[in-house]
């Protein structure tokens, strides 16, 4: 059995039905807080997967997670439940103080109780595996080499600052009192489930849609893109092989600019869902103001997790972003659920809120 939080989310939903896909997997207790970005519909396909357990609740709350604990005996937690999204964190940081430190520092606290008192074998192999983001090494000029897990933490925005500040918990629990936590930064993900508030979804849906497509500033700031399954998988070797106490970053050597991205999806949509005027989707791009400290540029150096344990991603961003913009297109429902907020109306039959 492991523990997933945050699995109703993009990542973490994928990792779940990723750790599924194999007939062999342990199972997976889920705790989700669904707010805003969790979606059950995401979880749809295990509905009848008795190896699946949905439990809603928030990470921060101590009795509850102690309770999973002593009734399931995970043999591992993995960490994605977060706030993730900049903009939000612009916006208002509270929530992402809240659940991505303070939340944090609950689970550890809760795994530290619980790892205590496990013995032997069951204690050995006990893992807490914190999922972060390349964001808190802050943000690279154009000639600066791509991050190594050497580099300084320089995090700019609230939602970074909070990321790095859950990985500084993380390092000082395994150092101080020995917890086996494992680390990983990752650079930006997009594939299947991904909320349309993040770029990659939100350019494909508008573009469908006929609405502008904004490009914050002059589109020149460089992420370097991963598909989804292959962060799961890299956390699963990880997970597997990774050295007590380290971190690993994990990324796809996919640097592009945002205007090169959103120019890349309107080229594969002219291909597959041409406008009914036969002009080019990037007619709707729109340029609009900028994020108030956007950092300028993300680039992972992956060669630790290659060499040591090694991993390698499966997909390139040619292929990885045609799968995505093909989800998008083959999957009108869970598109519909989002767009109009629908997948939000199980929370209220089911809880009242
Ligand atoms: P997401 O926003 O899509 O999902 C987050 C999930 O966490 C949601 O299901 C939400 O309901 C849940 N959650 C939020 N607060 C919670 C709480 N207090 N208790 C329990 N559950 C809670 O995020 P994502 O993009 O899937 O990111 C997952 C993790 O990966 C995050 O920790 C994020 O920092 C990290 N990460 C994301 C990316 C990326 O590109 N999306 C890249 C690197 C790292
Ligand atoms: O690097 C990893 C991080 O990637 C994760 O830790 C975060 O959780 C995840 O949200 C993502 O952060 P970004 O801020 O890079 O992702 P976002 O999709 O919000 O933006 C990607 C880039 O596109 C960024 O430079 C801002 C720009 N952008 C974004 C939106 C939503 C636009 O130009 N227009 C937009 O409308």
């Amino acid at each position: 059995m492991i523990l997933v939080t945050g699995g109703a989310g993009f990542i973490g939903a994928n990792f779940v039905l990723n750790w599924l896909s194999s007939v062999s997997a342990e199972g997976v207790i889920n705790l989700d807080k669904l707010t805003y970005a969790g979606n059950l519909a995401n979880l749809q396909s295990l509905k009848n997967d008795s190896r699946h357990t949905f439990v809603h609740g928030d990470i921060g709350d101590k009795k509850l997670v102690n309770k999973l604990l002593a009734e399931h005996r995970p043999r591992a937690i993995i960490n994605f439940a977060a706030e993730s999204h900049v903009d939000r964190s612009i916006h208002g940081p509270t929530e992402f103080i809240q659940t991505n430190i303070v939340g944090t520092f609950n689970l550890l606290e809760c795994a530290r109780e619980y790892w205590g008192g496990l013995e032997h074998v069951e204690k050995d192999r006990f893992r807490f595996h914190h999922v972060s983001t390349d964001e808190v090494y802050g943000s690279l000029s154009l000639s600066d080499p791509a991050f190594k897990e050497t580099k300084p933490y320089e995090p700019n925005s609230p939602y970074s600052a909070s990321k790095a500040a859950s990985d500084h918990l993380v390092r000082a629990w395994f150092h101080t009192y020995k917890l086996p936590v494992v680390t990983t930064n990752c650079s930006n993900n997009y594939g299947p489930y991904h909320f349309p508030e993040k770029l990659i979804p939100l350019v494909i849906l508008n573009a469908l849609a006929g609405k502008s497509l904004p490009v914050y500033g002059d589109g020149q700031q460089i992420r370097d893109w991963l598909y989804v399954g292959d962060h799961c998988s890299a956390i699963s070797v990880v997970l597997d092989k990774g050295k007590l106490g380290e971190t690993y970053n994990i990324g796809g050597w996919n640097e592009k600019t945002n205007l090169d991205v959103v120019n890349i999806i309107c080229a594969i949509l002219d291909e597959l869902r041409p406008r009914s005027d036969g002009k080019p989707y990037s007619k709707q791009i729109t340029f609009v103001a900028d994020r108030p400290g956007h950092d300028l540029r993300y680039a992972i150096d992956a060669r630790k997790i290659q060499k040591e344990l090694g991993w390698r991603p499966a997909e390139t961003f040619d292929t990885g972003i045609r799968k995505t913009v093909r989800w998008y297109l083959d999957n009108p429902d869970w598109v519909q659920g989002v767009v109009t907020g629908s997948y939000r109306d199980w929370l209220q039959k089911q809880y009242l809120i």
